[in-house]
């Protein structure tokens, strides 16, 4: 069995997260010809970018129950799913689309269950499959956001992933201007407060939601690295396990 390797694509470097579901054609083929590169063992999760997050903010989406707003932002989101696949194919991977509001269950806002095992037995067969940001169902609330990255940290946990890659459009956790080489629980705090902002319509909590996720991650012993991929070629060496931006680990 090959290395699994759980890829995370940001919405802002495949959308205009300003305008309303405004996909980066252009990206979209180059970040997804270099995941094609190395595609055995691969699992894609991509944001929503102005696809999720502008339908989810006009519908009060997660506070707000709102089956339109659902099925809305739901089906938008489809959308960019779709140009993400077909782009792969192209490139010459195998990928398969697999939507969270199928497969996956909020409690509380926090992912309490995945479908693993089709995803598992598709990487087996040498298939991508490509999750993405989405709407879900909720135990309690109705039903919430499931983030990309909240999704990346369940599968990489529950696949035993031994490489994570996440995606961004900045060159990773910037601090006094200076790119952290690595971020841990203890410098945590130091960082908080100088934390960018998503540029774009965020309700999932830009770059310290997608921290806080990674620590997580991090506490169960799996290291994963914040890059830029909106650089060439930066993405494909994330995804060989090289430094190319911030590694998120545990303390000691
Ligand atoms: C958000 O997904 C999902 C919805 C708003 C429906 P993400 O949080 O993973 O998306 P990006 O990467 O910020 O665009």
């Amino acid at each position: 069995m090959s290395m699994i390797k759980i890829l995370k694509i940001g919405g802002s470097v495949l959308t205009d997260k300003n305008r309303p579901a405004c996909a980066r054609t252009e990206e979209i083929e180059r970040v997804t010809r270099e995941a094609a590169a190395s595609s055995s063992g691969l699992v894609i999760v991509h944001g929503a970018g102005s696809f999720g997050h502008i339908p989810a903010k006009k519908y009060g989406l997660p506070e707000k129950f709102d089956p339109e707003g659902l099925r809305e932002t739901h089906t938008s989101v489809v959308r960019l799913n779709e140009l993400v696949v077909s782009a792969l194919s192209r490139a010459g991977a195998d990928p398969v689309p697999v939507h969270p509001l199928s497969c996956v269950l909020l409690r509380g806002g926090r992912i309490e269950t995945v479908c693993t095992e089709p995803i598992s037995e598709m990487v087996k067969r040498g298939l991508v499959p490509v999750l993405h940001g989405d709407v879900a169902m909720d135990a309690l609330r109705g039903s919430g956001i499931v983030s990309g990255d909240q999704l990346v940290s369940y599968l990489a946990r529950a696949l035993c992933a031994d490489v994570v890659a996440v995606g961004t459009d900045v060159d990773g956790v910037i601090f006094n201007g200076i790119v952290l080489p690595r971020v841990t629980r203890a410098n945590l705090s130091m960082i908080t407060g100088s934390l960018g902002e998503s540029t774009g319509v965020d309700v999932t909590g830009g770059m310290k939601g997608k921290l806080l996720e990674l620590l997580d991650l991090a506490d169960a012993g799996i290291v994963s690295e914040i890059f830029n991929a909106r650089i060439e070629g930066r993405l494909e060496k994330a995804l060989k396990g090289e430094s190319v931006g911030t590694k998120v680990g545990r303390t000691d």
